[in-house]
């Protein structure tokens, strides 16, 4: 019997709806026909955006959107992809396929996707290969509401009211494919750049993200911090709302990262243990953010997570296509508990990618749709948005094999703003349950609904069975002297709603 301890009058922070947030890149099949399917399309969709794709993510609780890129973002001139479609400049994505880009996606396009989501955008500008000018002018091309030469030319183009950018990347990944920059030549940079990204409004202020370490590049992240707050004037303060941070898990190497559906128990384990190093990588680089942001005003954003692997076989491997078994489940549900634990620094964290590319909640093939396991993971911890992380503490033991052990349960605890409490706790076991008694402080249980995501390690939903694994109603729990027991099946991702 494993026991875990709440106690619902610690309050250990507020979970910020962004930490449930998603990544859309002009990668692949992930913008044009995942999301975008241009107005003239046979597939249900309104002003181009497919239908099926936007109810899912709506029900699903997407609260914020990074879009163009990734790599993209810096070879991306946001001119090239607004008014009329028929003039809009073609491109070669040269990260992505090397295919022709046609820009008919462009700002309006993703605005307007904004809009149908009911969720916030996050765009990230272009630094390596972009001037200060460009995103300057980008941002007022957005958000100004006045007679501007930017503002003008968005009312020409058919929208006079200016939009809310809550989130602005200065840059992506700029120690690569933004630029191969060292961290004091890119933080001079950014110290210039988000200068000029003003705030034409200042009950809507725009958060700037200043591109932060990939993994565990610990003197990226204190040299940037450094040179961006070291003996500086004080006006500079608050010039960074947030730094990001890049962690894929990939099971085996770049070179061969595996496949994403044809693995056995010790690889399984392997990947679980790669995924926990994420809270390492947290701890660490929040260390080095409390040394410049004691008050932890600077959000850790960590704007791409998720699994990588080989590309499914047959597929062009420049559009980073691949499946989503219960593996991928609880990759999902390990990572959001380790963010909601650390909410008192991360702000913001962006799953790559949301349709057709890496870790995905949704998969597409023309016209037909389905759900991954991820998705169904972020439908049960949809709760946790905007609740409150409490104290909790959960006994494991460790299991798998020698080198990538991991503890066979994993958990977070919230309560939202009604009082409910919401307990979601991982099974990283193949094929043990586990018995749970939990035990609450000060707190009275009247009503438990429960649901749970579970299967075989590597069942996933394919168009032909695309309802595979899907969440069912849990009953296996009592509720005796105050005290909640259950048991947790193997290999699954389970969700308590405790009044
Ligand atoms: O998500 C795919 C790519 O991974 C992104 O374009 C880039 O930022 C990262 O290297």
């Amino acid at each position: 019997m494993f026991k875990l301890y709440i106690n619902p009058n610690i309050k250990k922070g507020h979970i910020n709806k962004e930490i449930y947030g998603h990544f859309s890149e002009h990668l692949g099949r992930c913008i044009y026909e995942g999301i975008y399917v241009g107005e003239d399309s046979t597939i249900p969709h309104i002003n181009g955006m497919r239908k099926d794709v936007v109810e899912a993510l709506k029900k699903m609780g997407i609260p914020v959107l990074r879009w163009p890129g990734g790599c993209f973002a810096d070879e991306y001139h946001w001119k090239d992809g607004i008014g009329p479609k028929e003039n809009r400049k073609k491109m070669i994505n040269t990260h992505w396929g090397g295919v022709v880009e046609d820009n008919s996606f462009g700002t309006h396009e993703f605005m307007e996707l904004c809009e149908q989501l009911g969720c916030e955008a996050y765009i990230s500008g272009n630094l390596g290969s972009g001037t200060v000018q460009e995103m300057s002018e980008w941002i007022e091309y957005l958000t100004f509401d006045g007679v501007s030469p930017m503002a003008n030319l968005r009312a020409e183009n058919g929208h006079s009211k200016p939009w809310r950018v809550k989130y602005f990347g200065v840059g992506n990944e700029n120690w690569g494919c933004g630029g191969n920059m060292t961290p004091e030549g890119y933080a001079n940079m950014y110290r210039c750049y988000q200068t000029y990204i003003r705030d034409y409004n200042n009950e809507q202020k725009i958060n700037k993200i200043c591109c932060g370490p990939n993994s565990d590049d610990y003197a990226w992240t204190k040299t940037v911090l450094k040179t961006c707050f070291e003996n500086t004037p004080e006006h500079l303060n608050g010039h960074m709302n947030g730094l990001s941070l890049h962690y894929y898990t990939v099971p085996g190497s770049w070179e061969h990262k595996g496949s994403a559906t044809k693995f056995d128990e010790e690889e399984w384990y392997k990947t679980l243990n790669k995924t926990l190093y994420m809270e390492e990588l947290v701890r660490r680089h929040s260390t080095i953010m409390d040394e410049y942001d004691p008050q932890k005003k600077i959000g850790l954003i960590v704007d791409e997570w998720g699994i990588w692997f080989d590309v499914e076989p047959g597929t062009n491997p420049g559009f980073l296509y691949q499946q989503n078994t219960m593996r991928d489940a609880l990759v999902a549900g390990i990572n959001l508990n380790i963010f909601n634990k650390h909410c008192d620094r991360i702000k913001m964290a962006n799953i790559a990618q949301i349709v057709n590319v890496l870790q995905s909640v949704i998969l597409t093939e023309g016209e037909k749709m389905l759900l991954t396991p991820t998705y169904y993971v972020f439908y049960l911890y949809k709760n946790h948005q905007e609740a409150t992380l409490v104290d909790s503490y959960i006994e494991t033991t460790m299991i798998g094999k020698e080198d990538h052990q991991v503890p066979n349960l994993h958990e977070s605890v919230s309560v939202d703003k009604n009082g409910v409490v919401n307990i979601t706790i991982n099974n990283l076991s193949v094929n043990e349950s586990y018995e749970v008694e939990s035990y609450f402080t000060d707190w009275n249980i009247q009503q438990v609904k429960a649901t749970v995501l579970t299967a075989r390690m590597d069942d996933y939903n394919s168009f032909d069975q695309p309802e595979k694994v899907q969440p069912t109603e849990f009953k296996d729990f009592s509720v005796v002297d105050q005290k909640l027991k259950f048991t947790i099946p193997a290999c699954s991702v389970l969700h308590f709603e405790i009044k």
